[in-house]
């Protein structure tokens, strides 16, 4: 795929059953080929072309999602709630389970087969790796993966990308460093996988307990992507290109001690980025504890806020594809 020269033509919205994305689960980020990213950005710029000349329309008037969390989320759930509402949907949010039926023991299959007779698609995070793929074999409904465990991310992955072909222009010929918890880190596993797709190099920057798994890494040994692995961040910043930085996830670690010791290992202030290059971007998928000094905010390099406005454009992209309205 050569995203540098991705298509903005219109898009004639409307019901497109045949469409390739009608009824699909997004489960994990290994079921996208190069076509498939194309189109998803393509729509993505034509919500984000609608979103600027009309805020909200009625692409999904009638459709419902339910948003199931079983995970605490800010960004995911309320950029998914945007997404729907701005496409003229309603949401229904069950955004904490323990006052949902899951409480009184409730399986998952059977919440899903619940919710589905209600809406017309589903995002769910998990605290279990795997749990999307679960719920996709019981629901006839589209689910979408919005986390599970420390498995993956995919929508989050999907708009990691989409704000480095937006920002930087292209994906092909970057050097993406990834700092920070690589092995519980959801989204490096998902934006890992995705990079690979292209011709890219990778550093990979972590204490030695918190480095990227041994499967995803060779799944980069096998798609060929050079990628190395550092436990400094300095010596690898001159050549970045994207900086994603990730926050050590505490609620992962059995023992608090281990948190403690790594919590602080990589910490990105201004005098981090004087080594690096003028035009690159700083990313993180958010929420930050302490692993971005604030002081960062104001370089115009620092493009996680942005990065976030992205993710409602993809995710409104997806809703309407899975619905076949795009
Ligand atoms: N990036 C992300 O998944 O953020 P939330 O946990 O707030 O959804």
């Amino acid at each position: 795929m050569n995203l540098e020269s991705t298509t903005r033509t219109h898009l004639p919205f409307g019901d497109k059953h045949d469409s390739p994305f009608y009824g699909r689960d997004i489960v994990s980020v290994r079921q996208f080929d190069e076509d498939d990213l194309d189109y998803i950005f393509e729509v993505a710029h034509e919500m984000q072309a609608m979103v600027a000349r009309v805020g909200t329309f009625d692409l999904l008037k009638g459709k419902l999602l339910a948003n199931l969390f079983y995970e605490p989320s800010t960004r995911t759930s309320s950029s998914f709630t945007a997404a729907m509402e701005r496409l003229g949907g309603s949401v229904i949010p069950i955004n904490e389970v323990r006052y949902s039926s899951v409480s009184k023991g409730e399986s998952l299959p059977d919440t899903v087969r619940t919710l589905e007779r209600y809406a017309d698609v589903i995002v769910l995070r998990h605290p279990d790796v795997g749990a999307s793929a679960e719920a996709a074999r019981y629901a006839s409904k589209p689910i979408i993966n919005a986390g599970d465990g420390v498995g993956e991310h995919p929508t989050q992955a999907l708009l990691d990308l989409f704000t480095i072909q937006e920002e930087l222009d292209a994906v092909n010929g970057l050097t993406v460093t990834m700092v920070g918890d690589l092995k519980y880190g959801r989204t490096v596993h998902s934006l890992s996988r995705l990079l690979s797709k292209f011709d890219v190099a990778l550093n990979l920057v972590s204490p030695e307990i918190l480095r990227m798994p041994a499967e995803i890494l060779e799944e980069l040994a096998e798609s060929g992507t050079p990628f190395s692995e550092h436990d400094a961040l300095d010596p690898v910043i001159p050549a970045t290109d994207v900086l994603y930085v990730t926050r050590v996830q505490k609620e992962r670690f059995e023992k608090e001690a281990a948190y403690e010791a790594v919590k602080d290992a990589f910490v990105v202030t201004p005098a981090t980025l004087e080594a690096a290059k003028k035009l690159m971007i700083v990313m993180h998928p958010l929420p930050r504890v302490n692993e971005i000094s604030m002081e960062v905010d104001a370089d115009p390099r620092a493009a996680y806020f942005r990065q976030m406005e992205y993710g409602m454009y993809v995710r409104m992209a997806l809703l309407a594809m899975v619905l076949g309205k795009a």
